[in-house]
């Protein structure tokens, strides 16, 4: 059988693969540096430090580089015969052209042939002490079972499928199941309403949406069946719901609905995997604009990937036997990239978190890290910071020896969260990662690994673009900035794998969004600061910088000083005006005079994001007093935030 050829190619490329260039060109790249022919795996393991060289060989050489990882690090039915056909003004990203695979093969069939018995996934459930493993032939197997019914139920190559469920392993099946049968997943975060929920069905016209009868989530049971059925009642599009029962209380089933489980099991554990190209849609994954309705991202096959196990492997120095801990939902592209297809092409052990990390106490990540012998354990500033409050013995009271690389994500993560993860968390032994990256850049692109394990990690900052990442800060004209020691837009120059190819039915927002603000680049939407060793830092979305006397001002460094500050105020009963008074000294003497605010309003809550992100273009609506204009809120957490602040800003004025 064709599939028995596949083998664990993560050292030795796979026997298909006949590009001689690349070849040719990979050992004159060994012999210029000097390094192992093992060379990807030394930047990581046999300590080589000369991030640099390699880097600057990335980019210089960015087609000898990525078809050298291409076919090393993916298994091909047939080679690619163009490593890379991009044209930033037109929007035209292409990877590996003529490459034809199957994604589900590459992170499920070639490590069943090699280790069959291995744990892939490892399900965190909501209850501590209940998890459940899965291992690779386990997984391929219920991967299998769905794609046939999948097919049975008429679901054809091309054909979107929306998930609508928590991190399972079900969902991940079923993103797998997809990839198999060349269908394109949407996975839509369980926690989106039903109009979220139908806008995105609609935009991708699925017919045919999984999800489960309830999810449960810090104790709570949450009806998402039950969600379902309302968003569906507005998509003509939608046949049938697959069901799967996540608890044991039924759930109202019509004629419409699927009971999954059932119906899989009735399949067989054999599908034969689509071939594929390289270019052929992988998933769809939403994600809101600064305006107008979210974005359907779209990412393809092999670049996205590629760059999503290169980078796994590298920034978090993923070893085999490492248990990968990413807390974030399948929802998000981390969860995608890190939780699920990163990991599961590297042949690794992945969690699945169900809970929230202060179920039942606040001890709940470190209990787990100990549980599980998590050992990168990837995590977002927003929950460092919720937990650091509750004090240090909640972590102690658990042995975290380990661990070896603590991970952040998501934004900014200021010197208090980070000093406390690395100190705490990590006993000072671990290193504190901050990846920068974004939905579309399908994975981490500024991290301070890979490099030398020794190199240095300033607090705070993501410090260094990933291989084949080309940074560039560009000033209000367009101007590129050369210098280092500057502040600009973040933009990258030159196409990677694993960036977007376009917006789902919309090329020209495509275009529009990320080309061209800045002809000739790719444009990321945040603003960051270089510093003379040419080291990144983040200063926040471009949109929440304030330009303040022609100075620019970003939102992450002022709310630094003002969560430091609050510390002063914990647990006192303070007048509004003397605290606003003595946060505008704060602002003042830890960054500028001209960055103290001139407005302070106390709220009890700000609108956020469901992944905890300040909607800062909310805030600004309602001080605009354009309160009827707030734009799209389908992200937003907790809707009572933002009428709170509405309120107390009518108040003040
Ligand atoms: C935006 C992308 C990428 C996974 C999660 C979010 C902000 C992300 C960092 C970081 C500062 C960060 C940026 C970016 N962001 N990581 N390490 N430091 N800011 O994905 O929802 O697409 O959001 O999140 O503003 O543009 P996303």
């Amino acid at each position: 059988m064709m599939w028995s050829l596949w083998r664990c190619s993560s050292m030795t490329g796979s026997s298909a693969f006949t590009n001689v260039r690349v070849f040719k060109c990979f050992r004159q790249f060994v012999k210029n540096y000097n390094i192992s022919a093992r060379m990807p795996e030394a930047i990581a393991f046999q300590g080589v430090s000369d991030h640099s060289g390699l880097h600057k060989f990335s980019v210089n050489e960015s087609e000898t580089f990525w078809g050298a990882l291409a076919s090393q690090r993916l298994s091909w039915i047939s080679p690619f015969n163009t490593v890379q056909n991009c044209n930033f003004s037109q929007g035209k990203i292409k990877w590996f052209e003529g490459g034809k695979l199957n994604v589900s093969v590459n992170c499920l069939d070639r490590h069943v042939h090699t280790c069959p018995e291995r744990v892939a996934l490892i399900w965190e459930r909501d209850e501590p002490g209940t998890e459940v493993k899965f291992t690779y032939r386990e997984l391929l197997e219920l991967t299998c079972r769905l794609g046939n019914l999948l097919k049975r139920l008429g679901v054809r190559r091309g054909d979107c499928v929306t998930l609508y469920m928590p991190s399972c392993p079900l969902a991940v099946a079923s993103m797998l199941a997809c990839a198999r049968i060349g269908a394109v997943h949407n996975v839509v975060f369980a926690g989106f309403s039903a109009e979220a929920l139908a806008d995105r069905i609609r935009d991708t016209q699925s017919s045919t949406v999984i999800t489960v009868n309830q999810g449960v989530r810090g104790g709570k049971v949450i009806d998402l069946k039950r969600t379902v059925d309302q968003a569906v009642q507005n998509c003509p599009s939608v046949q049938q719901v697959l069901v799967a029962m996540r608890t044991e209380n039924s759930v109202a089933m019509t004629d419409r609905d699927v009971p999954l489980e059932e119906e899989m099991m009735k399949e067989d554990v054999v599908c034969e995997p689509v071939t594929m190209d390289s270019e052929d849609v992988l998933f769809l994954l939403y994600t809101s604009g600064s305006t107008g309705k979210p974005k359907g991202l779209v990412h393809t096959q092999a670049g996205y990937l590629l760059y999503a196990a290169v980078t796994h492997r590298y920034v978090f120095s993923y070893q085999d036997g490492d248990v990968f801990g990413c807390m974030a939902d399948i929802g998000w592209i981390t969860g995608h990239s890190y939780g699920v297809y990163g990991p599961l092409c590297n042949g690794g052990t992945t969690v699945l978190f169900e809970s929230t990390p202060v179920y039942p106490d606040p001890g709940r990540y470190w209990e787990t890290v100990q549980r599980l012998g998590i050992s990168q354990f990837y995590g977002a500033p927003t929950a460092i910071r919720l937990l650091l409050k509750y004090g240090d013995e909640w972590v102690q009271k658990y042995d975290r020896s380990c661990l070896k690389t603590l991970g952040s994500v998501g934004e900014p993560i200021n010197r208090e969260a980070w000093e406390w993860y690395h100190r705490v968390v990590g006993g000072g032994r671990c290193p504190v990662i901050d990846t920068w990256w974004q939905t579309e850049t399908g994975g981490i692109c500024i991290a301070p690994r890979p490099s030398d394990p020794d190199a240095e990690i300033i607090p705070g900052m993501a410090m260094r673009p990933f291989y084949g990442i080309k940074p560039a800060l560009l000033d209000a004209k367009g101007e590129v900035l050369h210098a280092h020691d500057s502040t600009g837009a973040l933009c990258i120059s030159m196409a990677w794998p694993g960036m977007a190819r376009t917006i789902h039915n919309d090329h020209q927002r495509f275009i529009e969004t990320y080309f061209q603000p800045y002809p000739g680049y790719f444009f990321t939407g945040d603003g960051a600061y270089c510093s003379k060793e040419g080291y990144y830092q983040i200063v926040g979305r471009l949109d929440d910088v304030i330009n303040v006397s022609g100075h620019r001002l970003g939102t992450a460094e002022l709310e630094d000083v003002v969560d430091n500050s609050v510390k002063a105020w914990k647990g006192v009963e303070v007048q509004e005006d003397v605290l606003a008074q003595q946060l505008r000294e704060m602002v003042s003497r830890n960054i500028a005079k001209y960055a103290s605010p001139d407005y302070i309003q106390v709220v009890g809550r700000l609108p956020k994001t469901r992944s905890g992100k300040i909607m800062r273009r909310v805030l600004r609506k309602v001080v605009e007093r354009k309160t009827d204009d707030l734009g799209d809120l389908s992200t937003l957490d907790d809707s009572e935030a933002v009428h709170e602040v509405i309120r107390g800003h009518q108040k003040s004025m």
